[in-house]
């Protein structure tokens, strides 16, 4: 696989990128700047502080910074995930980011969930893992996503809760088994959806 290691690492305060540890390959690099992009657009729509904008890109460029890393690379990072890199590269790099110094709970929460969903996330998860899916160059359902996205700066818990209701039921078709974090996402949302 074509790899790179990026050697720009932000100081903190000034605008997040990818951090020098990464391990990601020229099309994971892309979807990484796809989803900063629209997580940017979204934060300026929302006239959110620039304070609370730096912790939603600071997780977004974290969050697959592992994605290809050597499955030992993985492994050391987060011994008690389980399963393959597909679930391992958010515990991950939330925990090589934390040894990194970042100390933001809703930041690391955000990038060690992002693939499974988290109850108590703040509002870093639920952008990120909102803005992971709906970034424009994944191939499936594009206007049903470009919809979901324009929509998210006034109906991001509606947004959100469709979201993961797509991707449970995908995950449900396709006979995998729930980790227990997502079934608690899952069911917070619904009460929060009945209530
Ligand atoms: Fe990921
Ligand atoms: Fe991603």
């Amino acid at each position: 696989m074509n790899l790179i290691h990026e050697s720009r690492s932000a100081p903190s305060g000034l605008r997040p990128t990818l951090p020098v540890w990464s391990v990601v390959s020229p099309a994971r690099l892309a979807h990484i700047e796809r989803v900063a992009t629209l997580v940017s657009q979204w934060a300026e729509e929302m006239g959110v502080p620039d304070s609370e904008r730096n912790r939603w890109l600071r997780a977004v460029w974290l969050h697959d910074a592992l994605r290809d890393a050597p499955a030992e690379e993985l492994e050391r990072w987060a011994p008690s995930a389980l399963g393959n890199a597909a679930l391992r590269h958010g515990p991950a790099s939330a925990a090589r980011a934390k040894a990194d110094g970042e100390t933001d709970r809703g930041v690391l929460d955000a990038v060690r969930y992002h693939s499974v969903g988290l109850a108590e996330w703040d509002m870093v998860g639920r952008v990120l893992y909102c803005a992971d899916y709906l970034e424009p160059g994944r191939e499936h359902a594009r206007e049903d996503r470009a919809r979901q996205a324009l929509r998210f700066p006034g109906d991001s818990g509606g947004v959100l809760r469709e979201i993961a209701r797509t991707r449970l039921a995908r995950a449900i078709a396709s006979g995998w088994q729930l980790p227990d974090p997502t079934v608690r996402f899952w069911n917070t949302l619904a009460v929060r959806a009945a209530g």
